[in-house]
């Protein structure tokens, strides 16, 4: 079954974006994908170090205590990569950008597995940077030569204290129809 992975880079365990990551995996799996949740809890991921050894040794990064190498593999295993982040003043996660700059650089330095594949970004937050974190996540697709899938609004969600997302029907349903998005064009590529 054609594989979709989803970057979950909040540190706090069964908090919101955790929920969003489930909420769309759900969908993906109901549309005929099959998706893998990868939390960032616990993992610390260091910026990238400029050495380009990723382009000399192709398909892995110099970083290798942090585990992204791990991560690399499943993703070149998957047809759709979703990153997902709760807002931190006002935009995505350092772990998250420090993850996605890494994993680009891996992608342009070896075989460009990451073009083609099908996704986009979720943000979580308590109350305002949502859109300046999904733009600013957009910004890893569309270098990468990624296709990214839309919903009914911005794949944007509103919540504080762990499981204060719940509350937030709108922004499930929206994450929802963006997860079965993604696997209806997963399907209908070759
Ligand atoms: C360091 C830090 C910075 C934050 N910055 C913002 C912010 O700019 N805007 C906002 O609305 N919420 C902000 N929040 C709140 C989180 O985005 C919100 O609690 C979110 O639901 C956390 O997701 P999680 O439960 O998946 O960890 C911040 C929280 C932390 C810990």
């Amino acid at each position: 079954m054609k594989k979709v992975i989803i970057l979950n880079a909040s540190p706090r365990a069964n908090g919101n974006t955790d929920i969003l990551c489930r909420t769309c995996a759900e969908a993906i799996e109901k549309n005929g994908c099959e998706a893998e949740i990868i939390s960032f809890r616990g993992k610390s991921f260091k910026s990238c170090i400029a050495c380009n050894t990723c382009k000399e040794k192709k398909g892995e990064c110099a970083i290798k205590d942090d585990g992204l190498n791990e991560i690399i593999d499943k993703i070149k295993d998957a047809k759709g990569l979703i990153v997902a982040s709760p807002v931190y003043f006002g935009t995505a996660r350092g772990d998250m950008m420090s993850a996605i700059q890494r994993i680009s650089m891996v992608s342009y330095g070896g075989d460009r597995f990451l073009s083609g594949m099908v996704g986009g970004p979720i943000a979580v937050a308590r109350r305002g940077g949502h859109t300046a974190t999904i733009q600013e996540l957009l910004m890893f697709y569309f270098i990468n030569d990624m296709i990214v899938a839309g919903s009914d609004y911005w794949n944007m969600a509103f919540g504080k204290a762990p499981g204060e997302v719940e509350e937030d029907s709108e922004g499930l349903a929206v994450i929802s129809k963006f997860g079965a998005n993604v696997a209806n064009i997963i399907n209908k590529m070759n």
